[in-house]
C-alpha cells in the first residue's frame, strides 16, 4: 500500500484535477481489509478483533509541502468548492510543530462516497524542507482504525508501542469532536499508524 508522493500543494490550473485524483485514491484505499492495513504497518498479521479494531475510520493523504500560507487558502477553496467534497473542516497540526519542527494544517473531509479523508499539507522550511518526499508522506500519511471504547485507546498504543522498532508519537483524550486518538510509528520505515474511537459528530455518523 503506497501513499502517492507530492513534493508541493498543487496550485492554480492544476488544484481541481489534483484533487480529483486524491480523492480517487483515498476512496479506492477505503475498501483496504483492516487485516491488510495492519499487515503493512508491522509487517506481520495481527487478529484485528483480539485488538478490538472493528474497521477503518479514516485514510489521511499528505498532499506535499506549502511554501505561503495564500497557497494554502487557495488549496482550501478549491477542496470547499468540490461537488464530490462535503462536511469540510480544518485546523493547525499538532504533530509536525512538534515532531517536526515545522507549522501544517489539515483538512477533514467527506467525500460523496461516505468516506473520511484527511489531507495534510506542513510548510517548506528548515529540517523539514531537506527531507525527502517519500519519507514526508510515510510520515504524515497513514489509515486510522476504528476502536470499540474510547478507553481501550491509550492501553492499546501503549501495548503496540511496545512491538519493537514501533513508538508512540501522540496520544489526545477526546478533542472537540469527541474524538480519542493517537498515532504510532514505526522507526524503520516511517510509517505512522492511527487508532480512534469516534464521538458524535454534529451532521454525520459517527
Ligand atoms: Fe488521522
Amino acid at each position: 500500500m503506497l501513499f502517492p508522493v507530492s513534493e508541493a500543494i498543487p496550485t492554480g490550473a492544476d488544484r481541481e484535477p489534483v484533487l480529483e485524483k486524491f480523492l480517487d485514491w483515498a476512496d479506492g484505499a477505503h475498501d483496504t481489509p483492516v487485516p491488510e492495513v495492519l499487515g503493512a504497518f508491522f509487517g506481520q498479521p495481527l487478529d484485528a478483533r483480539t485488538l478490538r479494531i472493528t474497521g477503518l475510520h479514516h485514510v489521511a493523504l499528505y498532499i506535499g509541502d506549502y511554501r505561503h500560507e495564500a497557497d494554502f487558502e487557495d488549496w482550501l477553496e478549491t477542496v470547499r468548492a468540490c461537488p464530490r467534497v462535503g462536511h469540510v473542516s480544518t485546523g493547525p497540526s499538532h504533530i509536525a510543530p512538534r515532531a517536526y519542527g515545522t507549522p501544517g494544517h489539515w483538512i477533514n473531509l467527506r467525500t460523496d462516497l461516505g468516506n473520511e479523508v484527511e489531507l495534510f499539507t506542513c510548510r517548506r522550511r528548515d529540517i523539514w524542507a531537506e527531507r525527502p518526499a517519500e519519507q514526508k508522506t510515510s510520515l504524515m500519511s497513514h489509515f486510522g482504525l476504528c476502536i470499540d471504547s474510547p478507553g481501550h485507546v491509550r492501553p492499546l498504543l501503549d501495548f503496540l508501542a511496545s512491538f519493537d522498532g514501533i513508538r508512540l508519537l501522540a496520544y489526545a483524550p477526546a478533542d472537540e469532536l469527541g474524538h480519542t486518538y493517537g498515532h504510532l510509528v514505526r522507526e524503520d520505515t516511517d510509517r505512522v499508524l492511527e487508532l480512534v474511537h469516534a464521538g458524535a459528530q454534529p451532521g454525520g455518523p459517527a
